[in-house]
């Protein structure tokens, strides 16, 4: 009989990329927009990793790879979450995927059966709970509150375990909330994971995004119950290249492994090899990557102070690119919030999807001029302009 599986009639397609779509359509059709919704730095990839592609394209380096990425690339990892993160792992506990998105997807593909449950702490990056739900598992949601600048409270979390605990997933730095997660808190977490023998999920794809605080990576503390995932999208202007990696126990490893190998295959050859340069080529690296932090980080205080200076409530993002704005001054809720200021010509998420209600988020990686102009429009919803 023709027609759809119940799995995927129940998935949601992702939110922030079909608001982002009708964005962009929207501004094709000639619409006056400014966009903040792009989860995506909008820098260029930089110039020396782009010149690997093309030296591995001219090198015919444009072959399969192996399902869990090319060895040259798992060692550079290797060494990368060593040299980073304080991680002690041999390549053959890292795997390369098909952006950070496949890294999470078959990791809970690995894990999970029927009726396990993930603690997700909500507000939550929209794909986590469509992630385990498809794998088969029950997501329970832990809330991180405002007033407690969305960071988790470990005893809230314990409250949710239950002897069908598979996984806790962690964000630090935040997509949606942009709370950086300090280290007593992710060590109390991660020891949660060795007491109740479940894995921990720790999702680091902002760690090079941070103004404040300290990146810190749980699997330091728990190395047999993390699994840790990352990707060069956010860290390198990489988000069209679609490579992404973890690290973490090796049987989950290659059990992801396998996953691939019987769907993508590998991740894209000819982009493996530019993220290698990416991880070795330290020097041009970090000057891009410090570059960047820094245009975020007064893209950041610019939005922060014109929001502060409409009465627009925010929690002050320590990572990431975005803010989760209180809507209760503009509509009686998000999505209704949301229409206003498109009609307005600002195109912003609603936290619905998040489980961040009465907010919506916005991105600020995008240009000063274009954060100037959506204020100025945020003003004249308010009446203030
Ligand atoms: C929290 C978080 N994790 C993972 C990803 C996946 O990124 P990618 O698949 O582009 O590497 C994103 C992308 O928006 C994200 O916001």
């Amino acid at each position: 009989m023709r027609g759809l599986s119940q799995r995927v009639r129940s998935m949601k397609p992702s939110a922030t990329v079909a608001v982002n779509a009708r964005a962009l359509e929207l501004r094709r059709q000639g619409v006056d927009l400014v966009a903040l919704t792009a989860g995506e730095p909008d820098f260029d990839t930089p110039e020396h990793v782009k010149e690997a592609a093309r030296r591995a394209l001219s090198q015919g380096k444009t072959k399969y790879a192996p399902p869990a990425g090319i060895p040259e690339l798992r060692e550079a990892l290797a060494e990368k979450f060593r040299r980073e993160n304080g991680l002690s792992v041999t390549p053959e506990e890292t795997i390369v995927t098909v952006g950070g998105k496949q890294a999470l997807f078959n990791l809970f593909q690995a894990i999970l059966d029927p009726g396990d449950e993930v603690i997700v702490l909500s507000p939550y990056w929209v794909s986590y709970p469509e992630m385990v739900r498809f794998a088969g598992g029950v997501v329970v949601e832990v809330e991180t509150l405002p007033e407690e600048g969305f960071i988790p409270d470990p005893k809230r979390v314990a409250r949710a375990i239950t002897p069908r605990t598979k996984a806790l997933v962690v964000n630090s730095p935040n997509n949606p909330t942009g709370a950086v997660y300090p280290k007593e808190v992710l060590v109390a977490l991660a020891e949660l994971a060795q007491e109740h023998d479940f894995y921990l999920v720790s999702d680091e794809i902002y760690e090079h995004l941070l103004y404040e605080g300290e990146h810190f990576s749980p699997g330091r503390v728990a190395p047999h119950h993390t699994l840790t995932v990352n990707g060069a999208a956010k860290a390198f202007a990489m988000t069209g290249w679609r490579i992404g990696y973890a690290c973490g126990p090796k049987e989950v490893i290659q059990a992801m492994a396998s996953v691939s190998s019987q769907s993508t295959t590998s991740p894209d050859t000819i982009a493996q090899w530019a993220t290698l340069e990416a991880l070795t080529n330290q020097e041009a690296s970090r000057a891009f990557v410090e570059m960047a932090r820094e245009a975020y980080r007064k893209r950041r205080d610019l939005l922060l102070e014109g929001l502060s200076s409409l009465g627009l409530k925010a929690v002050r993002p320590q990572g990431a690119f975005y803010v989760l704005m209180d809507t209760s001054p503009i509509a009686p809720d998000e999505i209704q919030a949301a229409e206003r200021l498109l009609e307005a010509g600002v195109a912003v998420v609603p936290g619905t999807d998040f489980a961040a209600f009465g907010h919506v988020r916005l991105s600020y990686a995008t240009s000063e001029a274009n954060l100037k102009k959506a204020l100025e429009r945020f003003a004249r919803v308010l009446g203030r302009a």
